[in-house]
């Protein structure tokens, strides 16, 4: 039921991002945690390779690395995973890394890009054994291949049907046990029959400041930036828990520091290159400021419904769901209540409203990914 309504649901992350960052007149975010210009290139670069170079999420490592070395001991490719949370998290690295560190290669595609039957066979026919297979927005795989999936998943066999009518042919075939990675934004939107094919699922959550710090450290030496502890941490906190955008927030702070700032990332330089760029101390932007605005000033603290309020910002509901709320909500800036959503005390207090008491008292984080 719920891949039914992922299918003809929400738009794709790629293309909910696209709408966020390319209104009319309207410059990208800094903090949108989609890739943006020369991001994928010099991702590359920052993307760690092995597990123990992956910063954070200990339980997500340590249940990985488990899982690896029983399959190793078995000499069987490692069991299907699927891994979700929101952009820029590092489930794409994940993935890469869980080739590396089994000594397999990795073939790479995408829910949109598989259309039809034949597509999914042509690529697991193709597997070597022990490889992975790594299917990104898995959420989005149409039902024909799906079914084709079922029991490669189960039994590394395909059968499928090639024609139509009189001429129509079952065709069936053995194929190299593998492993299939599967990623997404939105696991809800995964089929069961998918789902229950899976034996783990990792969840990704944002980093913490610790982790962050040590994010940009770790890209800084990459790259040969030079900056001070309080400069490097002044990015950190200011990435909305996401290596993605650290690693581009560093980026523009260094570029700052070049032509301003004796190249070098001080606390002050920090500060005021991320002024500049639109992103305040908690990593906020206008974009969000304007979001928590609305809902206090105009709907009175809320609750408001997403439809309304999203037409309050001239986004769409899905850009307000997947884009600019998870954050807001993980902070505890928002709430989201069976009536709408409402902005927490934090909130009011953040933005310097005299609190009223009509919103939520509240700071825990809702439920991000349902
Ligand atoms: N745990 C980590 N440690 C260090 N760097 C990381 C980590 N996770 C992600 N990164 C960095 O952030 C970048 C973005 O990560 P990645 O592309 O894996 O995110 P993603 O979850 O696949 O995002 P999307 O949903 O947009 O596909 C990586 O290139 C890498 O440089
Ligand atoms: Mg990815």
């Amino acid at each position: 039921m719920a891949g039914t309504a992922g299918r003809c649901g929400p738009r794709a992350k790629r293309g909910v991002m696209m709408a966020s960052d390319t209104r009319p007149g309207s410059q990208p975010r800094a903090i949108s945690p989609g890739t943006q210009g020369d991001d994928d290139q010099q991702d590359t670069r920052l993307r760690p390779a092995r597990l123990q170079d992956f910063v954070g999420q200990p339980q997500v490592k340590e249940n990985l690395s488990i899982a690896m070395a029983a399959a190793q001991l078995r000499g069987e490719p490692l069991d299907h995973v699927v891994i979700y949370g929101p952009p820029g998290l590092g489930k794409t690295t994940l993935a890469n890394i869980i080739a590396h560190e089994m000594g397999a290669a990795i073939k790479v595609t995408s829910g949109p890009a598989v259309e039809r039957a034949s597509d999914i066979a042509s690529i697991l026919t193709g597997l070597q054994p022990n490889d992975v297979l790594f299917i990104d927005e898995i959420h989005r795989l149409n039902r024909a291949v799906e079914e084709v999936m079922y029991s490669a998943m189960e039994d590394f066999f395909l059968s499928w049907v090639v024609g139509k009518g009189l001429s129509a042919r079952n065709i069936n075939l053995r194929i190299n046990p593998f492993t299939l990675v599967g990623a997404t934004t939105r696991y809800s939107l995964i089929s069961a029959p998918l789902r229950d094919r899976f034996g783990s699922v990792f969840r990704l959550d944002y980093y913490n400041d610790a982790d962050m710090a040590t994010v940009v450290q770790r890209s800084a030496n990459i790259m040969g930036i030079k900056g001070d502890a309080e400069g490097l941490d002044e990015v950190a906190v200011r990435s909305r828990g996401t290596p993605r955008i650290a690693n581009r927030l560093l980026r523009r702070a260094r570029d700052y520091a070049l032509v301003k700032a004796d190249n070098r990332i001080t606390g002050p330089v920090a500060r005021e290159s991320l002024d500049r760029l639109g992103v305040d101390a908690k990593g906020l932007d206008e974009t969000d400021h304007r979001l928590l605005n609305n809902i206090i000033d105009k709907f009175n603290g809320g609750p408001v419904g997403l439809d309304t309020l999203a037409a309050s910002l001239s986004e769409d509901t899905s850009t307000v769901m997947e884009v600019l709320e998870p954050f807001l909500l993980q902070q505890g800036f928002i709430e989201r209540t069976p009536r709408g959503r409402v902005a927490t005390r934090l909130a009011y207090e953040y933005l310097g409203w005299p609190w009223q008491g009509t919103g939520s008292d509240a700071t825990q984080q809702g439920n991000l990914f349902g």
